[in-house]
């Protein structure tokens, strides 16, 4: 695997993590999101931060400019990451933010694409924070294949995204949806228009919802899934609303 721990070393493998359209938003993207959603987003990501303390080995994928994992490694003193990302711009401002709070040695980067880069493993926490929406139905499935052979017998995998819940919010959540990809897609050139199928990926992945907690009228999901877990995918109990 080519990653830098603690800051040095090697950074990037220019053959397949080319320039990023996500490189330009490194630096504004906290601030984007604060005037759109407020607290929200933040809210979404750490709502199962606590049940992570077990994790000894932590992968994170498009984590974006590293607050989830600056606070994953500050709530969990044992915990090692790798984070994965396509864009360098956001891969430093992520190394940054842990080596301030003195967090670096614990820190693992790779510049690449998450769907083709070579990943050692076991991991037994996965996070994967507004990123499956970057992805197809076709990709998450081959990544949630890909990975499933690289984590440790019930291992955790977190999601935070973007829903379209059925009922009275149903169309103003679709606009809201399809504006963020117009937006994004403007932005950075993401190609993808639709919300993935995630579950479905995960699930024939052998991985079982164990928890849900939704925001916004259920706009905004967090969700916690386990290899192997006893766990009713159709459930995903216990659910929490806000
Ligand atoms: C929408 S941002 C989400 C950032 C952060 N996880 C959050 O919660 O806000 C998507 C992130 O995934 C990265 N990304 C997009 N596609 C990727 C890919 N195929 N492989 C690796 N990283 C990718 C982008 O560079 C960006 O940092």
């Amino acid at each position: 695997m080519t990653h830098s721990a603690g800051g040095s070393g090697p950074q990037s493998g220019p053959d397949s993590a080319p320039r990023s359209g996500f490189d330009k938003l490194a630096l504004p993207y906290r601030w984007m999101e604060y005037l759109t959603f407020g607290p929200l987003l933040s809210r979404t990501r750490r709502a199962f931060l606590p049940q992570l303390k077990q994790a000894r080995s932590a992968l994170l994928l498009g984590d974006g400019d590293g607050r989830f994992t600056a606070a994953l490694l500050r709530a969990n003193p044992h915990v090692h990451a790798t984070a994965v990302d396509i864009s360098a711009a956001m891969l430093h401002r992520l190394r940054n933010r842990v080596a301030q709070q003195g967090n670096a040695d614990r820190l693992a980067t790779l510049h690449a694409n998450a769907l083709s880069a070579l990943l050692d493993g076991p991991f037994d926490l996965v996070c994967t924070h507004f990123f499956l929406d970057c992805l197809s139905d076709a990709e998450c499935s081959t990544l949630a294949h890909q990975l499933a052979d690289r984590l440790a017998p019930s291992a955790l995998w977190v999601v935070s995204d973007f829903a379209i819940p059925p009922g009275s919010l149903h169309g103003i959540a679709r606009l809201l949806v399809g504006a963020l990809y117009a937006a994004f897609g403007l932005l950075t050139g993401l190609r993808v228009r639709t919300l993935p199928d995630y579950a479905a990926a995960l699930q024939s992945a052998g991985l079982r919802r164990i928890a849900l907690q939704t925001r916004l009228r259920g706009i905004l999901r967090s969700e916690l899934w386990q290899l192997s877990a006893d766990a009713d995918p159709a459930n995903g109990h216990p659910i929490a609303h806000e």
